[in-house]
């Protein structure tokens, strides 16, 4: 009982505090009044550290920005509140989509996913085994964050445009509308992740060896970090292909990555030539560019032909590694030992 009326307490004295400072315009339900403490945090009964901290500047530099806190968290009734439920991604918002008027919410994206080979129930509606290998949204993303760029004078740079953003001030005049959208677009129009995240998110799972042998898959990530087009994306670069550009048909939703074997798929035996040859890429690559192999894995029975030549290759820096190896030991005898001989010499005196 006591503890309850210490944490009323608590809550009344941080409460008090936080007003001072309030100034965050979205959050209506002054949820960030308590929250905005870095200190806001406790374990919990299994031993987890538990954060309740809100970054209010990283919250506003995201695109979830304008929702309110309970668009997301719409248990929260009470304080002190109940224990809450997981967030579900796909709940619609107090926000309207502006071409279609409706009230918005991921539900496409999670229609799209149910599609794919990432969906957790069979073409049938029966449930896959191993339900907890498949990725829900979080598990793919976190927080998201604007990364706007500007190309004023053709030269690409992060960050907002003072001159474009000039551009629409001559109409939108009021509050922060015109840089608002500025970000909500420009962040579009490129990836919003460097390859390498996305590799890693794509890791998390792929390069776990437990789950490649639960669901019969190659080690894809080491594979592919051993390509070319891997090696380069580990350098920085940003132009070789990632995971999605080989996975997902050219102007397809990015959620729909499907098994090899489906004829759809972006990686199906007669689409693979369509895939490398996007603008960007091979424009003009041919069968034999396209028969290319990012997953090699050096096993007898499902690449003999790179077996055998990795075999061989190391046959041949075998030998002529000792074969160097035994000359230069025989030069550094002959050195030491100038005399030095494994044959009697015949004494000619
Ligand atoms: C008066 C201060 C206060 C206000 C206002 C407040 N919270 Fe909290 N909130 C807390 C405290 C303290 C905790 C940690 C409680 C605990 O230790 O379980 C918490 C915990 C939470 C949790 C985690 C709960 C759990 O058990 O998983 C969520 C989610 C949350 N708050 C959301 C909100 C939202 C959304 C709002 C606005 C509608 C809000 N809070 C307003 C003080 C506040
Ligand atoms: C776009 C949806 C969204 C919005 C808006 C949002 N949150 Fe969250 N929040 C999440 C998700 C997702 C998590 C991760 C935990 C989960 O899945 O429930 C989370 C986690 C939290 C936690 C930690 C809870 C825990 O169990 O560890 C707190 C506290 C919290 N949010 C408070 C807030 C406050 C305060 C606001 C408003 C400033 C806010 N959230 C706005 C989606 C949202
Ligand atoms: C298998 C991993 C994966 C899962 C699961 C996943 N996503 Fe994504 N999502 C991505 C990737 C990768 C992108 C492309 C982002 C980029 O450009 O890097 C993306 C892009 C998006 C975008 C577009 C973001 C933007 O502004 O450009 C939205 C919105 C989105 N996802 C929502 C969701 C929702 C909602 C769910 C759950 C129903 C979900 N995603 C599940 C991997 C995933
Ligand atoms: C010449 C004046 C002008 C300029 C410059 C201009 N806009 Fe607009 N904008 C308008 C008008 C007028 C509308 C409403 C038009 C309509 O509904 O067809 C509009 C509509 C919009 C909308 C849709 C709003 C909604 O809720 O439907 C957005 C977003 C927007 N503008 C962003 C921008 C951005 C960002 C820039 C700068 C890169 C910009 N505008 C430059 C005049 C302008
Ligand atoms: C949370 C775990 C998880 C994450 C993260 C994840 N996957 Fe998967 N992935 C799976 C599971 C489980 C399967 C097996 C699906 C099946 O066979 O039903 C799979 C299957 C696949 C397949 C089909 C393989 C085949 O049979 O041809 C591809 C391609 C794939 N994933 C690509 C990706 C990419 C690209 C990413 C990163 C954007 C990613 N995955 C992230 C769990 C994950
Ligand atoms: C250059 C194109 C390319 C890139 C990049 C690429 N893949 Fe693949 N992937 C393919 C092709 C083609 C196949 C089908 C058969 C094969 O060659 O292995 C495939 C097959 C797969 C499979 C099925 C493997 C199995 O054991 O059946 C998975 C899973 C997969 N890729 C995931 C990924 C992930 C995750 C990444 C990023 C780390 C990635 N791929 C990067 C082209 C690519």
């Amino acid at each position: 009982m006591y503890k309850h009326l210490l944490a009323k307490l608590l809550i009344a004295i941080v409460g008090l505090y936080g007003i001072a400072d309030y100034s965050y315009a979205g959050d209506e339900l002054n949820c960030v009044l308590c929250h905005k403490f870095r200190g806001l945090s406790r374990i919990d009964k299994s031993g987890k550290f538990r954060l309740f901290y809100i970054n209010q500047e990283l919250f506003d530099s995201g695109p979830h920005r304008r929702n309110k806190c309970k668009d997301c968290h719409t248990d929260i009734n009470k304080i002190p509140h109940d224990p809450a439920k997981k967030v579900d991604c796909t709940q619609q918002c107090h926000m309207l989509e502006p071409s279609s008027q409706q009230k918005f919410s991921h539900k496409l994206v999670a229609k799209i996913l149910k599609k794919s080979v990432h969906s957790p129930i069979d073409k049938d509606g029966k449930p896959k085994k191993y339900q907890q290998d498949y990725p829900g949204c979080k598990d793919c993303h976190d927080q998201p964050f604007y990364r706007p760029f500007s190309i004023y004078k053709g030269e690409l740079k992060a960050g907002v445009s003072k001159r474009g953003i000039t551009r629409c001030r001559s109409c939108h005049t009021k509050g922060y509308f015109a840089e608002d959208f500025y970000e909500h677009v420009t962040t579009r129009l490129r990836k919003s992740r460097s390859p390498l995240e996305t590799i890693n998110a794509c890791a998390k799972c792929h390069q776990d060896k437990g789950f490649q042998q639960r669901h019969n898959l190659d080690d894809v990530v080491t594979t592919y970090k051993h390509t070319f087009h891997g090696e380069l994306i580990q350098l920085g670069s940003e132009r070789t292909p990632d995971c999605l550009d080989c996975h997902v048909v050219e102007g397809e939703n990015i959620h729909l990555i499907e098994a090899q074997t489906v004829p759809t798929s972006a990686v199906y035996k007669t689409n693979v030539q369509a895939t490398c040859r996007t603008e960007e890429c091979h424009s003009k690559a041919s069968a034999q560019l396209a028969s290319f192999k990012t997953h090699v894995t050096y096993d007898r029975k499902k690449y003999p032909m790179e077996f055998y030549m990795l075999i061989g290759f190391k046959a041949l820096m075998a030998i002529v590694l000792y074969f160097f190896l035994a000359l230069i030991f025989m030069e550094l005898l002959r050195r030491l030992f100038p005399g030095f001989s494994f044959f009697k010499k015949k004494n000619k005196d």
